[in-house]
């Protein structure tokens, strides 16, 4: 019997509509080989793109396809097009509502450096060869969505901005015991980073994560690590991480810089997770960490690598298919060892290509690969 696994692609603005063609390839390669699961896709605007057609950054409809589907695929919003729409409705806040709607609280970053890469991070070789590290950045609480969030006018006309960290017990146990999940399928080891020695949501972090890995932590080493001092660690020496857990600010601003030492930041894909239904099943969406990159969108020149990724983490995570998600990963690190190199990580004596011409040397390989 064959399962039909249902996708919703958002491509959205900048280059997420030239990285999603790639993926689509890679879709329509799959559903070509496969006699046992099927994609069927549906595209929908997300984002400046659909504030421009229908007036804001995502409809009430495109949520309703989100929630239904297996798993929705996101390519990049915004751009300088649409810096001066009102806050509410700017692109980002496309992406802020599907996380929120969807409950998608567990955010996966892995940050590895494919062996043909090492020479392109901005660290030395030994400091990153190898590198394997899983950021896990909580997604649906902290700075980005606690109340009040406002900028108000004083009685002096001086104006004031607030933005609100919160954090309830239940929200940090939670991505805790994913964090000891996935390092019990890794290394073992979590580094828990926050910054109780200024912040009360600090502390009952530090002390959650702790009681929590007393019950559910069996097998992981854990370690406790202000944010600050894993900014610096993580480019210091890098390998000493297995599974890095934070908050929600803490994580945005750390698998950025996790992305550099992979080579680039067009290397990144991650998974956005929501808690298992009865069935088991979770809502998932997926999504390269770059942005929308105005200053090379419409060029041709974007590496779908990390959006490429993103497929393969949604075929393990929402799909189970592990085997699929493997061969995606071989065939991407194939093509770099063929010297294959997208203008972000291009270097001397390459071969330097297009986002097309990359996704199809990937296509060969996996073609290769099951051939
Ligand atoms: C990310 C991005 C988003 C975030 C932006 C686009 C809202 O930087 O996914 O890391 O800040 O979460
Ligand atoms: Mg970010």
């Amino acid at each position: 019997m064959s399962t039909t696994h249902q996708l919703l692609l958002l491509p959205g603005d900048g280059i997420g509509p030239e990285v999603m063609a790639e993926v689509e390839r890679v879709i329509s390669y799959f559903n070509s080989k496969s006699a046992t699961a099927r994609f069927e896709t549906s595209t929908e605007l997300v984002g400046g793109a659909a504030i421009d057609r229908l007036g804001k950054p995502i409809t009430d409809e495109t949520m309703a396809k989100a929630h239904a589907s297996t798993a929705v695929l996101f390519g990049a919003v915004g751009g300088p097009k649409w810096d001066r729409v009102p806050y509410d409705i700017r692109p980002e806040a496309a992406l802020l509502r599907l996380r929120k709607e969807l409950d998608l609280f567990a955010n996966l970053r892995p940050a590895i450096c494919y062996p043909a890469l090492a020479e392109a991070s901005s660290l030395k070789r030994e400091y990153v060869e190898g590198l394997d590290i899983l950021i896990l950045r909580e997604l649906t609480g902290g700075t980005y969505f606690g109340q009040p969030k406002e900028i108000v006018t004083l009685e002096n006309g001086e104006q004031r901005a607030v933005d609100t960290t919160v954090y309830t017990t239940h929200e940090i146990e939670r991505i805790a015991r994913v964090a000891f999940d996935l390092a019990r399928k890794r290394r073992h080891k979590v580094h828990s980073a926050e910054k109780r020695n200024v912040m009360q949501t600090g502390v009952l972090w530090h002390r959650v994560v702790t009681e929590t890995h007393k019950v559910h932590g069996a097998g992981v080493e854990l370690h406790h690590i202000l944010a600050d001092a894993c900014a610096m660690q993580l480019v210091r020496n890098p390998k000493q991480f297995d599974v890095i857990v934070c908050d929600n600010l803490f994580g945005d601003m750390l698998s950025d810089e996790a992305a550099m030492l992979t080579g680039s930041i067009g290397m990144l894909p991650s998974a956005s997770l929501g808690a298992p239904d009865n069935s088991g099943r979770a809502k998932a969406m997926y999504e390269p960490v770059h942005g929308s990159a105005p200053d090379i969108a419409g060029q041709g020149k974007a590496n779908p690598i990390a959006c490429i990724a993103s497929f393969g983490m949604a075929l393990r995570y929402s799909c189970n298919m592990a085997r699929e998600a493997d061969l995606i990963d071989k065939a991407i690190a194939g093509a770099l060892a063929q010297g294959y190199r997208t203008g972000d990580i291009m270097q001397p004596n390459m071969r330097s290509v297009g986002t097309a011409e990359m996704g199809s040397a990937i296509l060969a390989e996996l073609q290769r690969l099951t051939a």
